[in-house]
């Protein structure tokens, strides 16, 4: 079996973007592997591409990986397919989404022609509805790829493959608090993620407020462009970026939760003023996104430390430390519109894992 390594794959990366020749991939094992990852949730957001076709980001970003949102996917070419077979939550995938899963695959692999893959996936989440489940997905699918081609790429670089199919996806390689760089590279080669501190280095809480498990009606991609061409603040988004970054960095190391916090609410806020300042206005949130955000600064007010973020959907996720954790959901339940709380803490690196040893929940 010919072995790639990452210079190969960006090349064939390059050349399959660019339609030029193609080069054959040799092997690929046979039988098939499992990929577990998390999902995470940006602490310093992402929006924006500074090159749309290789998926590179206008911004860095900081995450944190989630222990109880994961995507476990098993992966196995079959030369006997006639195309790719995706199963997202035991239903048949078609249309743009398997497209979009293909064209992940012929990019990371540089080869079109190559066997065929079947491809099941289970989120133990609702998918689509902002809890970042393209970003657990297509990192679940690298790892698994990097095996079954024998890549044996590094982390860096595997997150490097995870960003071709989601900007989110290259930060839940990794376990614990992640950044994702911002490269200044055409060909993408620095737009890599770097793990800052693994999942022991701070007990926090994540409460996700579910308000709705609705598929979103404008993906992340489709709203990051319409807000690159038409948001009149964009060029004052990508300017502050590097400062936000700068103390976040600062503020995990020395744990400093106000800190943190105030960070988190303030890019989630700047990104989401972003959104709504495009043409025509791009609005995530529901009612109960706006009233859990209003009962969670209530609850601050009396004096519990915790703060909000939102991603492109209409959950609160909330910030926050295990002893106020009871006081907080109880607090949010009774919002109205608020169907459920999944709770979590920082969580590990994606895995090849025995596929029925772990058991998604
Ligand atoms: O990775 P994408 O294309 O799904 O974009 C993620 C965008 C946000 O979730 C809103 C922010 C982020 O940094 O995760």
């Amino acid at each position: 079996m010919q072995k790639l390594n990452f210079e190969t794959v960006f090349a064939h990366q390059i050349v399959f973007v660019e339609n030029l020749n193609h080069s054959k991939i040799e092997g690929y094992r046979y039988g098939s592997v499992t990929a577990v990852a998390h999902s995470n949730i940006a602490l310093i957001k992402y929006w924006g591409k500074r090159a749309i076709q290789k998926n590179l980001p206008a911004v860095g970003s900081i995450s944190l990986t989630l222990d109880a949102l994961h995507t476990k996917t098993t992966l196995q070419f079959d030369e006997a397919l006639k195309q790719d077979v995706f199963l997202l939550n035991e239903e048949k995938v078609e249309g743009k989404q398997l497209k979009r899963i293909s064209d992940f695959l012929n990019l990371a692999v540089g080869y079109s022609e190559r066997p065929k893959a079947r491809i099941i996936s289970k989120n133990n989440f609702p998918t689509g509805a902002g809890l970042a489940s393209s970003a657990s997905g297509f990192a679940a699918l690298a790892l698994a790829l990097d095996d079954r081609f024998g890549l044996n790429l590094n982390r860096e670089n595997l997150s490097a493959l995870a960003r071709m199919g989601s900007g989110s996806a290259a930060r839940s390689l990794y376990g614990g608090f992640v950044e994702m760089k911002l490269g200044s590279k055409d060909d993408g080669s620095e737009d890599v993620a770097v793990q800052l501190k693994d999942e022991s280095h701070w007990d926090l809480r994540l409460l996700a407020a579910v308000t709705s498990t609705q598929k979103k009606d404008l993906g992340s991609t489709e709203g990051m462009n319409r807000t690159a061409e038409t948001a009149p603040f964009y060029d004052a988004w990508i300017s502050s970026q590097p400062k936000d970054i700068e103390e976040m960095k600062k503020a995990i190391s020395t744990k400093d939760f106000e800190k943190l916090g105030e960070l988190t609410e303030h890019s989630c806020f700047k990104m989401h003023g972003l959104a709504m300042a495009t043409r025509p206005p791009i609005l995530y949130w529901n009612a109960a996104t706006t009233e859990t955000i209003h009962r969670v600064w209530k609850l601050r007010q009396s004096g519990i430390p915790a703060f909000v973020t939102i991603d492109a959907g209409p959950q609160v996720k909330i910030l926050c430390l295990s002893d106020s954790v009871d006081e907080i959901k109880e607090a949010v339940l009774d919002v109205n519109g608020v169907e459920y709380i999944i709770e979590a803490k920082p969580g590990p690196a994606a895995r090849i894992v025995h596929p029925e040893k772990e058991i998604i929940r």
